[in-house]
């Protein structure tokens, strides 16, 4: 029954082996018990604010919040009972009582139907708590990636430990208690003028939506369903995972992989919100070459091969091999990197080969 180590505890009456060090939280996690969290991200440091994912502990006056309490050796869990079920319930009408709204677009980010996923199940829509709500949104910030809303925000604080713990980054942070508690960046001002990357992963932390992707919620109104595609940022070397967000043929957003290998959920803002030349109308749909007047005018891709090659030779014979210098993109993938170097240093004879992606 116990692992390498001997540690075991009961999990609703069943006794289970455990790592020293883990949470009561991760160990239930492991033995597919459905604790409800809203202030938990796993990529984060346990918190322990909302107290939703509350556990029985013999011994225990009172519920113990699994995620920062940890298994010790002998421990007599139950992770659901109707006192918890109860509990739990009423702490989420307590949370959206204070809320404009539970139901934000499934575009505002990764995270974003959590809370209202929650409160569905524990059909906590009952309104009867409302009263005073809580966090003053922020529509007067012009940037044009995050969208602030904080009349959504339960004070879970999601966002100011992802920007700290995984961008390390430190640029929003929290103001004011109780009904006047705030997210907030130094001296109250707009994202612009803080230390924010726009990496984005504030807003896909966000179990509410109050931080919503602003370039994907512009396309809420195409009325199609969104399909997730898994692939690799095109970006740099890095290789982070990203789930591309389409309507039909069109790319309405991405969102980070969380389980992909090289970011583990983190985005930088080109990863996160640069995909607009994809759609671009200036976008190149065929090669150009310039005319005897020095005019670009559109060539089939043999021309413009021709060209090029033509361009390339002249430029050796006349000024020698070291007066090439070639830049390989990084969007491309690796193979058509590979095969420009080979172009360059087999076909035209110089080292003289760079990559933007070490920028
Ligand atoms: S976008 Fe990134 S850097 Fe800016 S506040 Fe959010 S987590 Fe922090
Ligand atoms: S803005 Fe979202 S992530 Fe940040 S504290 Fe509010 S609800 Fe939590
Ligand atoms: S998830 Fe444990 S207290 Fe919020």
């Amino acid at each position: 029954m116990s692992d390498k180590s001997g540690l075991t505890l009961f999990l609703d009456g069943e006794e289970v082996p455990f790592t020293r060090g883990e949470s009561i939280f991760q160990v239930s996690e492991r033995h597919e018990k459905e604790i409800p969290t809203l202030c938990y991200d796993d990529r984060l440091d346990a918190f322990g604010g909302c107290r939703l994912c509350v556990v029985e502990l013999e011994g225990a006056r009172n519920p113990v919040a699994s995620c920062t309490t940890k298994a010790e050796a002998g421990m007599r869990v139950t992770t659901r009972s109707g006192k918890l079920e109860m509990h739990r319930r009423v702490l989420l009408e307590l949370v959206v009582s204070e809320n404009r709204e539970v139901d934000v677009d499934e575009l505002s980010g990764y995270a974003s139907q959590e809370m209202a996923t929650l409160v569905d199940r524990y059909e906590a829509r009952t309104g009867r708590f409302e009263g005073r709500q809580s966090g003053a949104s922020r529509p007067d910030d012009p940037n044009p990636f995050i969208l602030r809303d904080y009349d959504n925000c339960i004070s879970c604080y999601r966002c100011v430990r992802v920007c700290a713990e995984q961008e390390g980054d430190y640029a929003i942070s929290i103001m004011g208690r109780g009904f006047d508690t705030q997210i907030t960046t130094e001296f109250g001002g707009i994202l612009k003028e803080s230390a924010c990357t726009f990496c984005g992963q504030c807003i896909q932390t966000c179990p509410t939506g109050a931080l919503g992707d602003i370039k994907a919620l512009r396309h809420k109104e195409i009325e199609l369903p969104i399909e997730k595609t898994r692939s690799i940022c095109i970006y740099c070397g890095v290789g982070c995972s990203v789930d591309i967000m389409t309507k039909g043929d069109k790319i309405v957003g991405i969102l980070p992989a969380m389980d992909g290998p090289a970011n583990e959920g983190a985005l930088c803002v080109k990863g996160q919100f640069a995909f607009d030349f994809v759609h671009h109308p200036d976008r190149l749909k065929t090669p150009f070459v310039r005319d005897d007047q020095g005019e670009l005018v559109p060539a089939t891709w043999d021309d413009a091969l021709d060209k090029a090659a033509a361009g390339l030779m002249a430029a050796v014979n006349e000024h020698g091999r070291h007066s090439l210098y070639a830049i390989a993109s990084g969007r491309a993938p690796n193979e058509a990197g590979f095969m420009m170097q080979k172009l360059v240093r087999a076909g035209l004879g110089t080292s003289y080969i760079d990559n933007c992606s070490r920028a």
